[in-house]
């Protein structure tokens, strides 16, 4: 695994929450501020590839913009009845930084970059 910054130390400390993709190492990333406190999910929904970033926050939970299925925030797990998981990613919030931990893809690994 490793960490790469995603928000400065400044847009760590800004107030309001958010739900916006963000770009890491070419993986979009739904990243949330909900009552204060930072996760990251996958950006495509488990459920039919609506865009997770899109959607909005409710007690604990990313609403998905086109069936409003919901995904635990710290877990990514589905509502009940849902039976299915969004992807969640560390994050770890540094002297200069939040930072997202990734897992390093294999062709990384073999071919460097
Ligand atoms: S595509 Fe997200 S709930 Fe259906």
């Amino acid at each position: 695994m490793h960490w790469v910054r995603i928000l400065s130390k400044h847009e760590s400390e800004e107030s309001g929450d958010f739900v916006r993709m963000v770009k890491i190492d070419g993986q979009k990333i739904c990243l949330v501020r909900n009552d204060g406190r930072f996760y990251a999910l996958q950006n495509t929904c488990p459920h039919a590839g609506g865009i997770l970033s899109g959607g909005w926050c409710k007690n604990g939970h990313i609403v998905c913009p086109i069936h409003r299925y919901e995904y635990d925030l710290e877990t990514g797990k589905g509502a009940p009845g849902q039976y299915d998981y969004a992807d969640v990613y560390p994050l770890e919030l540094r002297d200069d930084g939040l930072y997202i931990g990734m897992k390093e893809s294999w062709w990384k690994k073999v071919w460097g970059g």
